[in-house]
């Protein structure tokens, strides 16, 4: 998956231009030349704040929004877990919905159970299969976009704030399901504002603050950006004594 010099900018009305730099000739720089080059198995945070660019750097990525400039490839079909799972959720219940995906593949209706079972199983919805989809709660639901996601057996998967709104076991079992893509060498992608939940299973950490790039590297570099977190809307999550090997939610 490679990003490069990737500009996505949208045309301004007449309002009051915002000062924060991201407003040139007459756009807003939602992201202002971002470069990044993913191997496969990479597992990815990419943390900032609100608005920093993190849900449109993935609609370029998954191809579904087009940069202005620059360039987006990606090889094999990339999947998506939305924030809000409502929104991705077509199905009457966990089976139907699950089966959406590997039927748009027009895959043989034998491939399509097996994978629906499998993924309702990885993601530990089996007894809940054939309840109405609507009665789920937000853990469940976001579990099922998962299986959606799992059902169509993509390479390289991007979760949307995956912790928003989770109690602690519900982000317990959003690491569990990502510690078992990254086993399986998926490529994953987990985009978020709460550093410290997902960081222990990262190996690379990208930071962004106001749709660029300012920190790629590893997660253990994070000590030495301590400093600089406050500028980019990031809390520092380390206390004495601690390594970023503590963080893990589990
Ligand atoms: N279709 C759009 N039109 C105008 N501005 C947009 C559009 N999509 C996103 N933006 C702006 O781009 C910035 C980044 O948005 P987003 O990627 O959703 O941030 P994040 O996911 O990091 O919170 C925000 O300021 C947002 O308002
Ligand atoms: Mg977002």
């Amino acid at each position: 998956m490679e990003l490069s010099g990737v500009t996505r900018r949208f045309r301004l009305g007449t309002g009051p231009a915002a000062g924060d730099g991201r407003v040139r000739e007459g756009f807003f720089y939602a992201l202002d030349g971002v470069s990044l080059a993913v191997e496969a198995g990479e597992f990815v945070l990419v943390c900032g704040a609100n608005g920093s660019g993190k849900s449109l750097l993935m609609s370029v990525i998954a191809g579904l929004d087009a940069p202005s400039s620059g360039r987006a490839a990606a090889e094999g079909r990339v999947g998506i877990v939305f924030q809000d799972a409502d929104s991705q959720i077509l199905g009457e219940t966990p089976r139907e919905d699950a089966a959406v995906g590997p039927k748009n593949l027009k895959l043989p209706r034998d491939e399509v159970n097996r994978r629906v079972d499998g993924a309702l199983r990885a993601v530990g919805l089996t007894a809940k299969a054939d309840f109405p989809a609507r009665f789920l709660s937000g853990g469940e639901k976001r579990r099922l976009s998962l299986a959606g996601v799992l059902a169509m057996d993509c390479p390289v998967i991007i979760f949307d704030e995956p912790y928003a709104n989770l109690d602690f076991p519900g982000v317990r079992d959003v690491n569990a399901a990502l510690e078992s893509l990254k086993g399986a060498g998926k490529t994953v992608f987990v985009l978020t504002h709460e550093l410290e939940k997902g960081l222990a299973l990262a190996t690379r950490l990208v930071i962004l603050a106001s749709g660029r790039i300012v920190f790629d590297g590893p997660p253990e570099a994070l000590p030495s950006l301590r400093e600089r977190l406050g500028a980019w809307g990031i809390r520092y999550p380390l206390g004495a004594y601690m390594t970023v090997g503590d963080l893990l939610w589990r």
